[in-house]
């Protein structure tokens, strides 16, 4: 389709006229059948919500379409009003705006639902099985269209997917503000989430999903090779190397499906379960996964050779984890690390394919019977607990992939807690993430090439290698394997072909890290090194964007996890320092209500007043963070948070006086 073509269709919205009814693809991956939650009340109150988006006289037509919609598929989508355009990443220039930055945003969320790069992509899915950019193809088709007519003086807002509209602001303000599935705190369980987002009221928005920031299966890509790496370094000798070990895992999904490619850049063994062959499909044919085996015992073979050999390689196995498990107890194979992406956040709606039922009876089961469903699904986590607890009593590392396994598994009764009733085994933030990384800073930053020219992503690598050699001769002794990974990962990264969609890069990197290499991209943006701006994000998984006490701050300790201010203050700093756009999310990664998460974009366009707002920003998302570990105790971020505040005079931080343990006992005892 010619360029301006696609402009103008953009700019249209909703069309004038209907287009016409299109087939469902039974090509792509769709999201399974919602279950059927509403009252007749309620889903009349969602059929008139879908139909505001239209003018009356299509309402006959169109009331008939989106009742027999919420009735297939438990979620009123609007199929009709799929583009017929292709939705990708494209030069900015190729989207039609009056900002620049509102063109760098629409790149953004044309990523997030490109049908290479999304999960469910008709259903407006990008990962994580109910991880969504927008409720449905009017809300989509509306924030087009409102960012494509934006100018630097407007401020778009969206509540969940549906764009509220445009509203007065200034230059310096974001220019969309978004925030998905924020309810009153009450009424924020699994359930609420069905009914909501069936009426069309609110949306769970992961993390990079509903904020337009995911770059495909990269962005997980580097920080589970840190994972897997470190863990590797927990269960071995000093300098030992992982040949021959063996990880073992689930899920070949949005972010699950880097396992594999992860396990290979760290050298070990990877044997990861995946009951839908189409996820393993698409893993396999981009070259992330190596082999595929469908026959457990073949799968016994293969594992066997491949650690006799210290081969490294990657196997995807087309089945339940829990029969991995099971067997590879049975037949003795040891399995040094262990771990699960199985979306549990979503343990009740496919999530979690349950052992004992085929893929096709989950499905159909999930809306049909969903209490049955539960009772499978409790089962089997009882059952992969026990396979599970058999591995470590032989020394497997096992530990929560924050996916809510250890939550979930506990909820259904699993023997995974221990006598003082806390879980068996860490979440990766608790013994790796949080001590190696957030503490000091480290977090999933991110850029995207808004040429979406593979030539200027190969310059903002070489910018970015060269600026981690240049720190790393200054890092203290603390950070320094940090650093070294680090800088290891961005001189291979466009060696191990990680692009899917957008030009993007993931590099950790601390608050001094990003600032350095933000600013560099912005000269080079001015003077033209690079040929059009560069976008700047991260993950919400990160040092301050998120409070989930079970993953980002499972390792605070000092009682306030459960808190969510840093949350919050994070993003509202973010918006008055400088983001292009800001998201706040209730939900993302272990579930709705279980964690509060947000983040930003920022769109590095070589102007001056680009490289304060950079500098002031990134500074805020970091130090914030490290601020609050830092009170809570965490001896790494209390190390940082010293070394930041003797770099910038202007930063006073409260820090902690540490009272000693001996002491309070004593005098706990005699009162
Ligand atoms: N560790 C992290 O940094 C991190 C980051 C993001 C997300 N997550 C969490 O990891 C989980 C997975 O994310 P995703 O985007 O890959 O989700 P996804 O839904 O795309 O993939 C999960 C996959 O697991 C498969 N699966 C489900 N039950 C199975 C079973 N019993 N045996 C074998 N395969 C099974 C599904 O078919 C699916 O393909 C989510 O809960 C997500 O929130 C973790």
């Amino acid at each position: 389709m010619a360029t301006f073509e696609f402009k103008k269709l953009i700019s249209e919205g909703i069309p004038a006229e209907l287009p016409p009814l299109r087939p469902y693809d039974r090509e792509l991956n769709h999201a399974p059948k919602r279950k059927n939650i509403l009252t007749p009340g309620e889903k009349k109150l969602a059929l008139k919500n879908a139909l505001r988006y239209f003018n009356e006289k299509f309402h006959p037509v169109l009331a008939r379409e989106f009742a027999g919609e919420l009735r297939d598929f438990g979620r009123i989508y609007m199929y009709r009003f799929i583009p017929d355009y292709e939705i990708k990443a494209r030069h900015i220039d190729d989207f039609p705006y009056r900002s620049r930055s509102a063109a760098a945003i629409m790149l953004m969320i044309s990523n997030n639902l490109d049908i290479s790069v999304a999960q469910h992509p008709h259903e407006l899915i990008t990962y994580g099985g109910n991880g969504a950019v927008f409720q449905n193809w009017a809300q989509y088709r509306l924030v087009m269209k409102y960012l494509s007519e934006m100018t630097d003086d407007q401020t778009l807002v969206i509540y969940s997917g549906h764009p509220l509209g445009l509203f007065p602001s200034h230059k310096d303000a974001p220019r969309v503000v978004v925030t998905n599935g924020m309810v009153i705190p009450n009424y924020s369980s699994q359930d609420h989430w069905e009914r909501f987002n069936a009426m069309g009221v609110s949306q769970y928005g992961q993390m990079t999903a509903g904020s337009y920031m995911y770059i495909g299966p990269q962005g997980i890509v580097h920080g589970t090779t840190i994972t897997i790496l470190n863990a590797g370094r927990i269960v071995s000798k000093k300098g030992e190397s992982l040949r021959g070990k063996l990880f073992v895992s689930s899920g070949l999904g949005g972010m699950s499906g880097a396992q594999p490619k992860a396990a290979k850049i760290a050298g070990i063994i990877s044997v990861i379960a995946e009951v839908n062959p189409k996820a393993i499909k698409v893993r396999h044919l981009q070259g992330w996964v190596d082999e595929v085996i469908t026959d457990i015992s073949k799968l016994i073979e293969r594992v066997m050779e491949a650690k006799k050999n210290k081969e490294v390689v990657s196997i995807a196995y087309q089945g339940n984890i829990v029969d991995v498990w099971e067997k590879f107890a049975d037949e003795k194979i040891v399995v040094e690390l262990g771990s699960d992406q199985t979306s549990l956040h979503n343990p009740w709606a496919g999530g979690y394919y349950p052992a004992g039922l085929s893929l096709e009876e989950s499905n159909i089961m999930i809306s049909d019977d969903p209490e049955g469903f539960k009772s499978f699904v409790k089962r089997s986590l009882i059952r992969q607990v026990e396979a599970i607890n058999r591995h470590t009593r032989n020394g497997t590392y096992f530990f929560d992939y924050g996916n809510a396994f250890l939550l979930e598994a506990s909820r259904a009764g699993a023997d995974i807690l221990k006598p003082d009733g806390e879980f068996r085994y860490p979440s990766y933030v608790q013994d790796i993430m949080g001590p190696l990384c957030f503490d000091y800073g480290f977090g999933p930053f991110r850029w995207v090439c808004c040429s979406n020219d593979p030539a200027d992503l190969a310059t903002t690598d070489s910018i970015a290698s060269g600026i981690l050699e240049d720190l790393i001769k200054s890092t203290p002794e603390q950070i320094q394997q940090q650093m070294a990974d680090n800088l290891l990962w961005i001189k291979e990264a466009a060696g191990h072909n990680l692009v899917v969609g957008s030009q993007a890069r993931i590099l950790y990197a601390d608050a001094e890290g990003r600032v350095a290499i933000a600013e560099a991209f912005n000269k080079a943006v001015a003077s033209g090194e690079i040929s059009a701006p560069v976008v700047i994000g991260r993950d919400h998984h990160d040092v301050s964007g998120t409070d989930s006490p079970f993953r980002e701050t499972s390792n605070i300790y000092d009682g306030s996890r459960f808190t969510a201010d840093m949350a919050i203050q994070n993003v509202i700093g973010d918006s008055f320092r400088g983001a292009t756009w800001v998201s706040i999310h209730n939900g993302g990664g272990v579930g709705w209500g279980e964690v509060i998460n947000g983040g930003f974009g920022m769109v590095l366009d070589g102007k001056a007043d680009t490289s304060q707002k950079l500098r002031m920003m990134l500074h805020w998302d970091v130090s914030n963070g490290i601020a609050r570990r830092s009170w809570a105790r965490n001896e790494a971020a209390m190390f940082t948070l010293a070394r930041e505040m003797k770099r910038t005079p202007e930063m006073k931080v409260t820090v902690p006086y540490l009272a000693d343990d001996k002491l309070i006992d004593e005098i706990l005892e005699g009162i």
